[in-house]
């Protein structure tokens, strides 16, 4: 999710207009991914290195993720979505982490879409910390460290790797986002502000993405 700033710039709004702008792109995307068969939708809210924004920004970027959980909860129950946020929880409000563990549990049933939020994520720093938590001796060294990451991340357990990140806002960079779990994840990036994302863009890079040949180092590509 990015350009939510310079939507609201382009509008002469404040960046927090853009950003609750952005919560109405998350509402949507949320409704339109089951219809379009994805199961598992990861959103990228906050990064480890948005804490180095100005209070202001930080402060209502919080305030919006605590009232979306506590407006959406039962709307995602209804849907049957699943929330699941990852990421690190140390650093949180505590009221911002009691809403996450509530609608969690409050969704733990949904089976219809899961939805990962990361908030306070790095991969670079759940890659270090997964590598300093205790390997299962007779485990597969990559399978047991899956499951040492998500550990880490707050991640369910199975959660399958990525096939699609698309990136707004015209960005071509990865930020810190997945990098293990992505290793073969398809790329798309799109000049659309994420405030301006609807449910054409995610029909769009589904189409987009169905049509790539992916060959994971393979000659062919395996049937899906
Ligand atoms: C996305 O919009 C919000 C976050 C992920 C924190 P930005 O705040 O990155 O918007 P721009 O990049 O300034 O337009
Ligand atoms: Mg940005």
């Amino acid at each position: 999710m990015d350009g939510n700033g310079r939507w609201a710039a382009s509008r002469g709004l404040s960046r927090s207009a853009g950003h609750r702008q952005g919560a109405q792109a998350v509402r949507r995307t949320v409704e339109a991914a089951p219809e379009l068969d994805i199961s598992t939708l990861t959103l990228f809210a906050f990064s480890a290195d948005n804490w180095q924004r100005p209070p202001s920004e930080v402060g209502s970027l919080m305030f919006l993720l605590q009232k979306y959980l506590d407006n959406e909860s039962r709307r995602m129950v209804e849907n049957g979505v699943r929330l699941n946020v990852i990421g690190r929880r140390d650093r949180l409000q505590p009221a911002i982490a009691r809403a996450i563990a509530r609608t969690e549990e409050a969704t733990a049933e949904g089976t219809g879409l899961l939805l990962r939020v990361a908030i306070d994520y790095s991969a670079r720093q759940a890659i270090a910390a997964a590598s300093q938590l205790p390997p299962r001796q007779d485990a597969d060294p990559a399978e047991d460290f899956v499951r040492r990451l998500d550990r880490v991340t707050h991640a369910l357990a199975g959660t399958p790797a990525v096939d699609l990140v698309i990136r707004t806002s015209g960005e071509q960079r990865v930020s810190d986002f997945l990098l293990w779990e992505s290793a073969y994840a398809e790329f798309l990036f799109l000049p659309v502000l994420w405030p301006d994302f609807d449910r054409h863009h995610l029909e769009a890079a589904v189409a987009d993405f169905r049509g790539r040949n992916r060959r994971f180092g393979r000659l062919q590509a395996l049937a899906s």
